[in-house]
């Protein structure tokens, strides 16, 4: 399978430009040319654009982007807010804080050009606390871009006025969700809200809000540029999967990293080309494909996989936020589980009873089985709980706690049989 070229990269290509964070280095890569086109263009236009090209949010849950930013009531006598999420907190991941480090007026040109798109003067980049390193290079080049006219009033000439706000979270995975993510900036506990009615309709302070991840904004700058057709050109095959995205490809592999391929690429040969293959020589015992939230492929599903929505979805999983980790056979998934439930229960923001509770049960049965303590009915009661789980909260945090769950325990009986009959153990300490 042929590799994505460095000259057809669309996230990644000027990422090694030294100093590129600089705005002077920055736009001798091209950048703001973008935005300079963009104002020239009609908001309705822009958005035309965006839907042509098939763009679908990376932050996980892959709306299409230019459908989201259409639902917004542009004459609701509102002002209209943009979001850009970076909380970035689902273990696995790690793509956005690679763009933030290294290119961060790609994104501040994304989210001037999203902003005048959406009609919108006032945007918040909402950046997880631990990311202080992102965040300090962030707000420099905030500075800088206001400082250069491509923010604040009438950028570049224009009638297009746009104040930018770098907001740190106080690091919560519940913040990275929409709602919760709002809740938050609007000074409350990060909580999420119940849905209808969508941010689009009323998001941030009951205005109309959107919200949009780091590489998907990021990536609007290359649309405008080319066109939306261009853009859908790349992808293979598929035509609900169009265009590149960044992979964060971690686990037991020789190259860990960040990874821009074309979507419908075979995982097996990404694997391979990108990640080095397994360390070792070892053999592979899972994959799990998108982030912790999403359930593992086998090694037989692994040789069949492709790196789109609909290929993941055939095997009962999704490629969420991009994170792929690889799992070698002499690993015992109950170890990555006993982390994976602990860090949901740690996470849940309590506010629902299935998440609160649930995410507590599951930790606790399956470090007893992880550590040797468990039985036979404890697969039965993971089970049950699990599915009680699914579809019955505000959010779709206790979706994520329930779905690794039951995908391992479907798709790899016998490593739980294992540890419940030999009563074997990872070691360490028991939550149970
Ligand atoms: C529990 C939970 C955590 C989430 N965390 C993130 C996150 O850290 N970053 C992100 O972009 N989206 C996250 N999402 C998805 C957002 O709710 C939302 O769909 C996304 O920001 C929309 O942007 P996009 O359409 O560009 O993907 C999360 C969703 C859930 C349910």
């Amino acid at each position: 399978m042929k590799l994505l070229s460095k000259e057809r990269q669309i996230l990644l290509k000027a990422i090694d430009t030294p100093n590129l964070k600089e705005i002077s280095v920055y736009e001798s890569t091209g950048g703001y040319t973008a935005l300079k086109k963009a104002l020239g263009m009609a908001p309705d236009a822009l958005i035309d654009e965006v839907k042509k090209s098939g763009l679908r949010g990376r932050g996980g849950a892959g709306f299409p982007t230019g459908m989201k930013w259409s639902f917004v009531p542009f004459n609701a006598g509102k002002p209209i807010f943009l979001l850009c999420n970076a909380d970035e907190s689902e273990p696995g991941c790690f793509k956005d804080r690679l763009l933030m480090e290294k290119n961060p007026h790609l994104l501040i040109e994304g989210i001037a050009i999203s902003s005048f798109a959406v009609r919108s003067h006032k945007s918040y980049i909402y950046i997880r606390g631990e990311y202080a390193k992102a965040a300090r290079i962030l707000q420099k080049a905030i500075d800088e871009a206001y400082q250069k006219g491509y923010l604040g009033k009438k950028i570049l000439g224009s009638s297009h006025d746009l104040e930018l706000v770098l907001h740190r979270g106080a690091g919560a995975y519940i913040c990275g969700e929409e709602t919760g993510l709002i809740s938050s900036l609007e000074g409350k506990k990060g909580q999420p809200k119940l849905k209808p009615p969508f941010p689009a309709v009323s998001g941030f302070l009951g205005n109309p809000t959107v919200v949009n991840n780091v590489e998907s904004l990021a990536t609007v700058p290359w649309i405008v540029q080319h066109g939306g057709a261009e853009y859908a050109k790349y992808g293979y095959g598929n035509e609900k999967s169009r265009g590149t995205r960044l992979f964060c490809l971690s686990g037991w592999v020789n190259k860990p990293g960040v990874y821009e391929e074309e979507l419908g690429f075979p995982l097996k040969d990404f694997i391979e080309h990108y990640g080095g293959g397994l360390k070792e020589g070892a053999k592979l015992k899972a994959i799990i494909p998108g982030g912790s939230s999403t359930p593992p492929l086998t090694p037989d599903e692994y040789e069949k996989a492709l790196l789109d929505y609909e290929s993941m979805a055939s095997f009962g999983t999704f490629l969420g936020a991009g994170g792929i980790i690889v799992i070698p056979d002499h690993y015992p998934l109950l170890k990555i589980l006993d982390r994976i439930t602990e860090f949901y229960w740690d996470e849940s923001c309590g506010q629902c009873t299935p998440c609160r509770e649930g995410t507590g049960w599951l930790y606790k049965m399956m470090s007893g089985i992880a550590h040797g303590n468990g039985n036979l009915q404890d697969l039965e009661d993971l089970e049950k709980t699990a599915k009680s789980m699914m579809g019955t909260t505000i959010c779709a945090l206790s979706d994520a706690a329930a779905m690794p769950v039951l995908g391992f325990m479907k798709k790899f009986p016998d490593e739980f049989k294992d540890h419940i009959h030999q009563k074997r153990s990872i070691g360490g300490d028991s939550h149970s």
